[in-house]
């Protein structure tokens, strides 16, 4: 269990489907274009590893497993990192061609603005039956090939240089034919390009005409990159061209054929793709913090509205940042003699200091070492939404000692309103506090 009741308490915000919130409507938006499509929106976000890892394919080494990433309930129950954790069991129920599930998600990461521990995806995915194809008649390939037709077309230019197989880079699944992963790759991009560029050109016509950004009248360019996840084969990502940079906008690919074969479709074959969606909210809507999608403060809160226009969010002022650092020795390495450096928790037993004669090539055991990430959480427990972002400002290592000394530089910064010395103070306190004792660090 690494998972703090903070990020517990997130659990019953269900963002996504509370009225008028700006995740709300995102979420319809994209919605909208993928009519027929069914929708789910509330699964619950504690799941197996095998529904978050194994079902999909993840090797057991990965990293997306640490506890330094991941949320742990128990050692078989986490919080879902991503919504492809439903993808087995959904693809099992069978009840349409199509569906999107948008839920909470949850990943231990960065503080900054674009960061935080909770947020939320959509996952998509269409597949095609072999079996009726073959029913009826007609090659799979063209029945898909019928259903690119309807999707509406688009005169946005789209960079697309790579072949849809390469046999290294970004191959076809040993039980799949090119002509079929042609077509349902085409139903793909033009799926996801009409759902993108209605997203972006609702952002482009909320900003401002007088906006002084010129980058924002440049008009709308997407491309297509070869991307790797270990569930989809090919895979690729989306870029959008969007205030002089090329931002990516989701994952996408062709559904791994044992997650379907063992989800007892064993016939359907299909694509599927993973979206984020606080950063399409937060460039449709101009947020410059993804803190506020948490707000409950009514001057966010009532600037979103399901009805009408997307309006840009007006900023209702920024609060005075206050800066702290925070300077510390990591907890020294334990040498394999188990002497000098071992700190009180990690002293010998009785056991291992017996007359037992330890080969010196037996490695020492693994010394708990130090993940940024943890120090990104102790910050999140102290300060919640008061903590803007942390950094990394200095490292040292010293010369003689080799022992590594880190300086992080916390904001502290509220949305709603302007914090007073005594209150920061007392968080950076109690931070420096819980760093000594959860990381065995030494303050400088
Ligand atoms: N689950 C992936 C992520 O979180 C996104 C993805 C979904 C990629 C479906 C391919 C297919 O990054």
């Amino acid at each position: 269990m690494n998972t703090p009741s903070s990020i517990l308490d997130a659990i019953p915000r269900r963002l996504h489907v509370q009225p008028d919130h700006p995740l709300t409507i995102t979420r319809k938006l994209i919605e909208s274009r993928f009519p027929g499509y069914k929708t789910h929106n509330e699964l619950f976000p504690i799941v197996s590893t095998v529904q978050n890892f194994d079902s999909l394919g993840f090797p057991a080494d990965h990293v997306g497993r640490n506890k330094t990433d991941t949320y742990y309930l128990n050692k078989d129950t986490v919080l879902r990192t991503h919504t492809s954790a439903h993808q087995a069991d959904t693809f099992r129920a069978n009840e349409t061609e199509g569906y999107l599930i948008s839920a909470d998600v949850y990943r231990r990461d960065a503080v900054d603005r674009s960061h935080y521990p909770v947020f939320h995806q959509m996952e998509g995915a269409r597949t095609w039956d072999r079996a009726a194809a073959k029913a009826s008649g007609k090659s799979l390939a063209d029945i898909i090939w019928a259903d690119v037709d309807k999707i509406p077309e688009h005169d946005v230019v789209v960079e697309d240089p790579n072949p849809t197989i390469h046999a290294e880079r970004n191959p076809l699944q040993a039980t799949h034919n090119a002509d079929e992963v042609e077509a349902i790759a085409a139903h793909l991009k033009r799926s996801l390009e009409d759902m993108v560029i209605t997203i972006f050109n609702a952002a482009a016509s909320a900003t401002p005409a007088d906006s002084n950004s010129k980058e924002a009248s440049e008009p709308l360019k997407i491309r297509w990159v070869e991307a790797y996840f270990p569930f989809t084969s090919p895979s690729w990502e989306l870029e959008v061209w969007w205030q002089g940079e090329w931002l990516e906008v989701l994952g996408s690919g062709i559904v791994s054929q044992p997650i379907l074969n063992n989800a007892s479709v064993p016939d359907r074959v299909g694509w599927a793709f993973g979206i984020g969606l606080e950063r399409i909210a937060m460039l449709l809507y101009g947020i410059p913090d993804i803190r506020l999608f948490w707000s409950k403060d009514s001057r966010f809160l009532s600037q979103f509205s399901e009805a009408g226009e997307i309006k840009r969010f007006v900023p209702f002022s920024k609060f005075p940042a206050c800066f702290k650092d925070v300077s510390f020795w990591l907890a020294p390495k334990k040498s394999a003699a188990g002497g000098a450096g071992a700190t009180s928790s990690s002293a010998p037993s009785a056991d291992s200091a017996s007359s037992t004669i330890v080969p010196p090539a037996a490695p020492a055991p693994p010394t708990p070492s130090f993940h940024e990430n943890d120090v990104m959480e102790i910050a999140r427990e102290v300060g919640g939404d008061l903590i803007e972002d942390v950094r990394l400002v200095d490292e040292f290592e010293h010369p003689k000692t080799g022992r590594k000394s880190l300086c992080y530089r916390i904001n502290y910064r509220s949305l709603e309103r302007t914090l007073t010395n005594e209150e920061t103070n007392a968080l950076h306190e109690k931070l420096r506090g819980l760093l000594v004792e959860r990381l065995g660090v030494e303050m400088r």
